[in-house]
C-alpha cells in the first residue's frame, strides 16, 4: 500500500496538556497535527479556538491542519490562518458563500480544504476542486472522537479520489473519523492521502507503534 500521512486528532488528546501532546506527535514521527475546532452549532460539542492554535504555534514547527466544525467559518477563517494553522478546512454544510470563504484563507497565503458530512454527496464539491487543497471525506458524523467508520465512507472515499484525479491532481483526500488499524489499509487503498487518528493514537499504548502500523498497513 502507498505511504499515507498520519494526522493526530488531538480532541482526544489531554486539554490540560496540549502543548505536550503536540511535542510527544512529533517525537514520535507523526505528520500533521489535525486540530478539531467545534462551536456547539454546527455540531454537538465544544472544542477551542484560534488561540489554543496560536499558543501551539511556538512550540513545533510541525503543520496545523485546523478542520473547522463551526457555523458561518468565513466570519473566522482569516484569524484561523494568522493563529498559525497551515490548513484550514470548513464544512460544505455549514457555509453559504464557498467561494468566499475558500479566497479568504487563499488570499491569506494558507491551504484549503472543503469538508463533507456522510450524508452530503460527494460531488456538491465539484464546482470548488480547481480551488481545493484538500477534500476532507468525514466517515463519521462530526462532533465526537471514538465513533464508529460508516459503512460506505470507503466508495465516497474513491469517488472523491477520482474527482480529485480530474479536476484537482495537487489536491489530498484527507479521511477523518472511526479510522483504526483494521480498516487504514483499505482506506490508503481505496485513495486516502491523509488519515487522521484520535482514539487509535492517543488511546494506545504504544503511540508511535500505532501511527507506524495506520502509515504501512496492518501486514508490513
Ligand atoms: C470528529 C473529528 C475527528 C475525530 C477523530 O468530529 O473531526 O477528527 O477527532 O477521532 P477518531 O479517530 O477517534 O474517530
Ligand atoms: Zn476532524
Amino acid at each position: 500500500m502507498k505511504n499515507v500521512l498520519i494526522a493526530p486528532s488531538i480532541l482526544s488528546g489531554n486539554f490540560a496538556a496540549m502543548g505536550e501532546d503536540v511535542l510527544d506527535m512529533a517525537r514520535i514521527g507523526a505528520d500533521w497535527i489535525h486540530i478539531d475546532v467545534m462551536d456547539g452549532v454546527f455540531v454537538p460539542n465544544l472544542t477551542f479556538g484560534f488561540k489554543m492554535i496560536s499558543d501551539l504555534r511556538p512550540i513545533s514547527d510541525m503543520f496545523f491542519d485546523a478542520h473547522l466544525m463551526i457555523a458561518d467559518p468565513i466570519r473566522y477563517v482569516e484569524r484561523f490562518v494568522k493563529s498559525g494553522a497551515q490548513l484550514v478546512s470548513f464544512h460544505y454544510e455549514a457555509e453559504k458563500d464557498i467561494d468566499g470563504a475558500l479566497d479568504i484563507i487563499k488570499k491569506s497565503g494558507c491551504k484549503c480544504g472543503l469538508a463533507i458530512n456522510p450524508d452530503t454527496p460527494v460531488d456538491v464539491i465539484a464546482p470548488y476542486l480547481h480551488k481545493l487543497d484538500l477534500i476532507l471525506v468525514m466517515s463519521v458524523f462530526p462532533g465526537f472522537g471514538g465513533q464508529k467508520f460508516i459503512d460506505g465512507s470507503l466508495e465516497r472515499i474513491k469517488q472523491a479520489a477520482e474527482l480529485r484525479d480530474k479536476y484537482a491532481p495537487n489536491a489530498l483526500v484527507e479521511v477523518d473519523g472511526g479510522v483504526n488499524e483494521g480498516n487504514a489499509a483499505d482506506i490508503a487503498a481505496a485513495g486516502a492521502d491523509v488519515i487522521v487518528a484520535g482514539n487509535a493514537v492517543f488511546g494506545a499504548s504504544d503511540r508511535k507503534k500505532a501511527v507506524d502500523i495506520l502509515r504501512k498497513g496492518k501486514n508490513l
